[in-house]
């Protein structure tokens, strides 16, 4: 059989910003009708070399050809326009604006003297969300959607031309089971009509499950592509890192220390109804559960950011009250949040001062921090949750996701607490830096520190927790200790299935 032409081709691609060769001589091609994978750690260059693909960075050396025609792009609707469509890591919507005009933002349909045609943009607009089954529509103004909610218009954005490459990048890190089955049906339509799809996650059974074939990069190079079905996850780590990883809990034997946190019968609103759990220190419980069974709202309320409507909190047996954000780290609790983009990092910021922000705005007391100190903190974490970048005073925004991500959760690690919670702490982070990431948390426990971890991944969970706590709709319906949880009995504590209390 002849291999087809390829819908698009990259050739040795050199990208480089200042202090870092983000690109160094890619070469990769996409084929119409498959499912390509690209995988690295975070930090490997693969929104870059996408950012190259959908015209916004221009390569400093390396062409791309399309349909066996080298192209130059000054922009992403010049890509558009040349069949490439381009679903960012961060979502870039304009707010304030519709969903039908962020839909069709640059390309609104025109009717006489340039005005816009309302009646065909919404119309046009409502029929591309149809297919997409969302609970919203095109008159909806972004600012009003839920971050999954979101990213379905930025999908939908992709499916506005006759594209011929689809470019995804990470795009189910904040979609619920339901989501991402439409999105993966989506993809399968592409895939039908011939389209070429690039797909950019760290989820490995993802990537087993929707792609055909595998490419990774490292440091910025071309490390090869494999067939995803010769391949299997240890296969494609050590691609990526070339090490095999250990995957083993270090089983750190401490002592469980005294109750730090306990809840007692805590509701709030809708969101949770009657839950109670204990955290001791040196003790790390998960909270496992589908997206939208009330987990994120627990942290939320544990943290001062929501009321609760009844119920109690207990830190160190003493019932506290928990007014805002600022009392709870000052009482020692810190929260690494689920949406670190919006709550976590201010862009325009340098590295370090991102990592030590709520110290010097909610710590410390007089006006001076001493600079030697906030670097020594931004030096510390970097090292141990290895943080790739040139160096603190990069700004945030210039890092990549996953590295983004790893700033986010340092300045929470930084402010000590007794109590650490964290949200899906690492998605968008890449299988090596994840492993040092439960480890960090296995460690900190150790210490004496009370942990939780929320995830939505089930070896996540099952790895890093003593505990796991397993949600269903707003109630706790279940209580594992580590060594009698199965995965067959999570899932049915998670799906509803069994409501033993
Ligand atoms: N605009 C920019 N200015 C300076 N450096 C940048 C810029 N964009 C990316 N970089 C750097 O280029 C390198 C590659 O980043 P890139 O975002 O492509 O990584 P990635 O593979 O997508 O990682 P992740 O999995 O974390 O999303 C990183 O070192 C990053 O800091
Ligand atoms: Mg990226």
């Amino acid at each position: 059989m002849n291999t087809p032409t390829p819908v698009l081709r990259l050739e040795n691609i050199v990208k480089t910003f200042p202090g870092v060769r983000a690109l160094d001589g890619v070469s990769l091609s996409v084929l119409p009708g498959e499912v390509h994978a690209l995988m690295g750690e975070n930090g490997a260059g693969k929104s870059t070399l996408m950012k190259v693909l959908g015209g916004i960075h221009q390569p400093d050396e390396g062409q791309v050809i399309v349909n066996e025609r080298p192209v130059v792009m000054n922009g992403p609707l010049e890509a558009k326009a040349l069949g490439i469509v381009f679903i960012h890591q961060e979502l870039s919507l304009a707010e304030e604006l519709s969903v039908a005009e962020n839909v069709y933002l640059g390309e609104l349909p025109t009717k006489g003297f340039g005005r816009v045609d309302w009646h065909e943009l919404y119309q046009k607009t409502d029929a591309i969300l149809a297919k997409l089954k969302v609970g919203f529509d095109a008159k909806t103004l972004v600012k009003d959607l839920s971050i999954a909610n979101q990213q379905m218009v930025e999908i939908a954005r992709a499916l506005t031309v006759e594209a011929k490459v689809v470019i995804f990048d990470e795009p189910t890190a904040s979609l619920t089971d339901a989501e991402k089955r439409v999105l993966f049906d989506v993809i399968s339509d592409l895939q039908a009509n011939d389209v070429g799809v690039v797909y950019i996650s760290h989820r490995m059974e993802e990537i087993f499950k929707i792609t055909d074939r595998i490419s990774v990069l490292r440091d910025g190079q071309y490390q090869g592509s494999v067939a995803t079905k010769d391949t299997d996850e240890e296969g494609v780590t050590q691609m990526m890192i070339g090490r095999k990883l250990d995957l083993t809990r270090k089983e750190s034997n401490h002592e469980l220390g005294k109750i730090a946190l306990e809840v007692r019968n805590l509701s709030s609103g809708k969101a949770f109804n009657d839950v109670s759990f204990q955290v001791r220190s040196g003790e790390v419980v998960g909270f496992y559960g589908l997206v939208g069974a009330g987990r994120t709202e627990i942290a939320e309320t544990l943290f001062g950011l929501r009321n609760k409507s009844s119920g109690e909190i207990l830190l160190n047996g003493e019932v506290i009250d928990v007014k805002s954000p600022r009392d709870a780290i000052e009482k020692g609790i810190s929260l690494v949040p689920e949406d670190r983009k919006g709550q976590g990092l201010v862009l325009g910021m340098n590295c370090r001062d991102n990592m030590t922000l709520p110290q010097v705005d909610d710590i410390t007391a007089g006006p001076f921090v001493a600079e030697g100190a906030e670097i020594a903190i931004f030096d510390q974490y970097r090292d141990s949750l290895d943080i790739r970048t040139p160096g603190w005073k990069q700004d945030v925004g210039n890092l990549s996701g996953g590295n983004q991500q790893k700033i986010v959760i340092a300045k929470w690690l930084s402010m000590k607490p007794n109590v650490l919670i964290v949200d899906e702490p690492t998605r968008g982070i890449d299988v090596g830096s994840k492993s040092e990431i439960h480890k960090l948390l296995r460690k900190l426990a150790s210490k004496g520190l009370a942990v939780i971890v929320i995830s939505s991944e089930m070896p996540e969970v099952m790895h890093v927790s003593d505990r796991i706590v397993a949600m269903y709709s707003g109630r706790v319906t279940r209580t594992f200790e580590c060594g009698e949880v199965t995965e067959d009995n999570l899932v049915q504590a998670i799906s509803g299935v069994s409501k033993l209390a």
